[in-house]
């Protein structure tokens, strides 16, 4: 929740379009532009956050990194700007690790360094016509994150004559004992190593053929996690595509597969049902890119903890807020699964955000034999809640779902197991005339096994809705802009009789 939003209560109060778009509970930045999350550690009990951030406009500009702490990435304080352009460029997106070891020595073993490395992206060659002007750069905090020093040595890595080639994301390799660093390189992923932080060597490149293509791949990130229930250990490389989305314009596509130290090995990256779909992606929704993973989470918390950024390149310039644009997705726990020999992401929002829960309404089963109203503004505040429950008895039938107001602005998801989709469907959610694309088709994932039990978690926060289902198989995040709050959320009768089991709607705490 953000700070500068406590105040924000009373939507019907006559107050302005500012105060009625933004969220309660998810991060945005008090005023100017915001993209990508950037360079997220966790330290001394605190996440941090930085991201892409214009503060002087609403569009993208020169890029600066914005910064928040949390010490729940619910509740966000946002802190001084971390990082201004310069000289050499603006600075784009990266990451940052605690070098515990100081193993960099910018700092020392009692005050370990953190140390980010960004994109030094440079307008003035960009406008020469050549090519090679983005590289990689360094900078390193001693006081825990909050004030940087940038390295005396710039770039670290310079541009090999690749027009895309940014976007580092450094990880500790426990397994290889070595620093790895992945980069978007035009439409390919490159792997880099180095003992130091400083001095990096190229290892390998990935992806020439796999997954989707077409526009170059941005903000990678490659870790090794856990298969759930076994001793297993995979990899999963996280790989951002603008444009290429599976539902139009901007998302995140992943591979899952070994890594020895040098090289990244893939057995599959689809199945057959997901073929038209081109990848597995981590959200099929059109509001959720250059998401990454924070660094340094302790091993007694274990956790893959993931944030991005909840709006899309097709109109993140144009989406009707006013002092401020974007904001990030809930922060996430990602997990890895082994189905049917396919292994799979998994996510859901993190544990914390049950501590803000403030009133739960349980219902055991609503019978749905007509079309029902689940909540309405009589019994919740519409604009924060989180719902979860299981559908039982389902058929080869549509399972539509319909968050709406008295102004008539109706947002609609679901479940179409006869044509084997989910779907987000926003085209009368309230404002789209601002883009063609952000309502032009429904949004789909695939349904890729059949069954007649499933469970959904919906949250919704006033302008955002971030569906998963199947615990998290399937996740679509979208943004809406509804001239009024959401009052009733409701469900459609369907051909056949159904039931929702284990309803719980959860009130989420105002702040
Ligand atoms: C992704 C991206 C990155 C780049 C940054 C610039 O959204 O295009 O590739 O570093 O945004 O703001």
């Amino acid at each position: 929740m953000n700070s500068c939003s406590s105040s924000m209560t009373g939507i019907d109060k006559g107050i302005s379009n500012e105060e009625l778009y933004r969220p309660n509970f998810h991060f945005t930045p008090k005023s100017g532009w915001m993209n990508d999350p950037n360079g997220m550690f966790f330290y001394k009990g605190l996440y941090h956050l930085y991201f892409q951030y214009y503060p002087d406009d609403t569009v993208w500009g020169p890029m600066h990194w914005g910064h928040a702490t949390s010490k729940d990435m619910i509740t966000w304080n946002e802190e001084k700007i971390a990082l201004y352009p310069d000289e050499m460029g603006y600075i784009f997106s990266g990451s940052a690790v605690v070098d515990v070891n100081n193993t960099s020595g910018f700092g020392s073993l009692n005050n370990p360094p953190i140390v980010a490395m960004f994109t030094y992206h440079d307008p003035v060659k960009e406008k020469t016509g050549a090519i090679d002007y983005q590289s990689q750069a360094i900078a390193y905090s001693l006081d825990e994150g909050m004030t940087w020093t940038k390295y005396k040595n710039n770039p670290v890595i310079k541009n090999p004559n690749i027009k895309d080639f940014r976007d580092p994301k450094m990880t500790w390799d426990a397994i290889h004992n070595q620093w790895i660093m992945v980069l978007a390189a035009d439409v390919e992923t490159k792997i880099y190593r180095s003992s130091n932080l400083i001095d990096w060597e190229l290892a390998s490149a990935f992806g020439k053929n796999l997954g989707v293509h077409g526009a170059p791949w941005e903000c990678p990130d490659f870790f090794p996690i856990k298969v759930e229930g076994s001793n297993e250990t995979k990899w999963v490389l996280l790989q951002s595509i603008n444009p290429g989305g599976p539902n139009g314009g901007s998302a995140t596509q992943y591979f899952v597969g070994d890594f020895d130290g040098k090289t990244f090995s893939i057995e599959e990256t689809f199945n057959q049902d997901l073929n038209k779909y081109g990848a597995l992606w981590v959200d099929y929704g059109k509001d959720n890119y250059a998401g990454v993973t924070w660094s340094n989470i302790p091993d007694a918390d274990g956790r893959k903890l993931f944030i991005g950024w909840m709006s899309n390149w097709e109109y993140a310039n144009k989406v009707p807020t006013k002092n401020w644009r974007s904001a990030t997705t809930i922060a996430r726990e990602i997990k890895l699964i082994n189905t049917n020999g396919h292994y799979r992401i998994v996510s859901a929002p993190v544990k914390e955000l049950d501590k803000y829960v403030s009133k739960t309404i349980k219902k055991d089963t609503i019978k749905i034999d007509k079309t029902t109203v689940i909540i309405d503004e009589t019994s919740a505040d519409m604009s924060r809640l989180d719902i979860r429950f299981t559908m039982n008895g389902l058929k080869k039938e549509n399972y539509d779902f319909i968050l709406s107001n008295k102004e008539k602005n109706a947002i609609h998801f679901g479940i179409n197991k006869k044509d084997k989709f989910f779907y987000i469907d926003r085209k009368n959610a309230g404002q789209t005339s601002f883009s063609n694309d952000f309502a032009k088709k429904i949004s789909v994932a695939p349904i890729t096994a059949d069954f007649d039990s499933i469970d959904v978690r919906v949250l919704i926060d006033k302008t955002s809705i971030e569906v998963f289902y199947d615990n998290g198989k399937t996740v679509m995040t979208e943004i809406f802009f509804s001239d009024k709050p959401m009052d009733s959320f409701s469900i459609v009768k369907a051909n056949s009789d159904f039931e929702l089991k284990n309803v719980s709607i959860n009130q989420l705490k105002s702040k």
